[in-house]
């Protein structure tokens, strides 16, 4: 059962971004989308983030973030996504602002609002909630609950360096201060993603709705679809997609695992790796619920829903 929680989106978008923030907007009381560098740089990952604010017809404040990781620079993923994030599609600029806040005193000053009642919901590299929690570190008090979209908890990532996944990869420092400062998140990996694809059919049957985001996502999403069916992919992986689905929804986790996971700085071939204490040996508190299974049908149906697809 969703609820209409207050949410605030830490998010770098990004076609599967767009997807997720459709969905939250949807199912939640968006109260902003605080934006990284990511998939593509900051610029365009605000601009994105601004024209979805206006297909949605939504106010929701849009506070640009961190233009770079906290330490080393970082490839984006401008190859999946398109130059500007959004599938190079040309689409017209929106004439409104971007919020005069940086992204990460919004997330602090938004804990604060809504003490208690918060759902942080993570879709990009942590950069900006990092920089949160060193200017504020009772952060994690105040936030009801943080969902993360990061890591490959089996070592099979997305990213040149094999066992990194990108979010975590583009900034593992980054991930570093969240996965050892914040007492318990969820955690939704790039191998949950991989056992829960679309199927190119219905996810084309559902972008033909006569709906303004329907037709704005199935124009930006039309290159990251065909880069995938060339790449082999059986189906469509939205992993923002699926971590907005378990923020909005908890019910739909049928199985999951408590586990401590850190995060590879230094390694050669493993920097960006999420080690996941399986076997709980290093005797430190579980830091991560991570997500392994959900049900299929309740995530589809938020994304139907965000769609507006019958
Ligand atoms: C993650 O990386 C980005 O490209 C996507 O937006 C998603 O957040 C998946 O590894
Ligand atoms: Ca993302």
């Amino acid at each position: 059962m969703t609820m209409r929680a207050p949410l605030l989106i830490d998010t770098d978008p990004g076609v599967d971004d767009a997807l997720a923030i459709l969905m939250a907007h949807q199912h939640a009381e968006v109260k902003g989308l605080a934006i990284a560098a990511g998939n593509v740089g900051l610029r365009h990952t605000v601009n994105n983030a601004l024209k979805l604010v206006d297909v949605m017809g939504h106010e929701t404040p849009v506070f640009p973030g961190c233009a770079t990781p906290l330490v080393l620079d970082a490839a984006d993923a401008a190859f999946v996504h398109g130059a500007d994030g959004f599938g190079d599609t040309g689409y017209s600029r929106s004439t409104r602002a971007a919020a005069n806040e940086h992204a990460a005193l919004a997330i602090s000053r938004l804990s604060r609002e809504f003490a208690g009642q918060l759902t942080v919901v993570a879709l990009g590299p942590l950069t900006n909630l990092a920089l949160a929690l060193r200017l504020d570190p009772e952060l994690p008090r105040r936030v009801a609950r943080l969902v993360i979209m990061g890591g490959a908890v089996n070592g099979r990532g997305n990213t040149h360096l094999v066992p990194a996944e990108f979010n975590i990869g583009f900034d593992p420092e980054a991930a570093h201060v969240v996965f050892s400062n914040w007492p318990t998140f969820d955690l939704v990996d790039w191998e949950a993603t991989m056992h829960h694809g679309l199927a190119y059919d219905d996810l084309e049957q559902w972008l033909a709705a006569d709906d303004e985001r329907a037709r704005f996502y199935a124009s930006v999403s039309r290159r990251t679809r065909s880069w995938a069916r060339q790449h082999g992919r059986q189906r469509m992986l939205s992993a923002d997609a699926l971590a907005m689905a378990v923020a909005l929804d908890p019910s739909i986790i049928v199985e999951s695992a408590e586990r401590h996971v850190g995060i590879e700085l230094a390694g050669g071939l493993t920097r960006g790796a999420t080690v996941v204490d399986w076997e709980q040996r290093m005797a430190r508190p579980a830091n991560a619920r991570i997500v392994l299974g959900v049900e299929q049908g309740k995530f589809e149906n938020l994304i139907r829903d965000a769609l507006g697809a019958a």
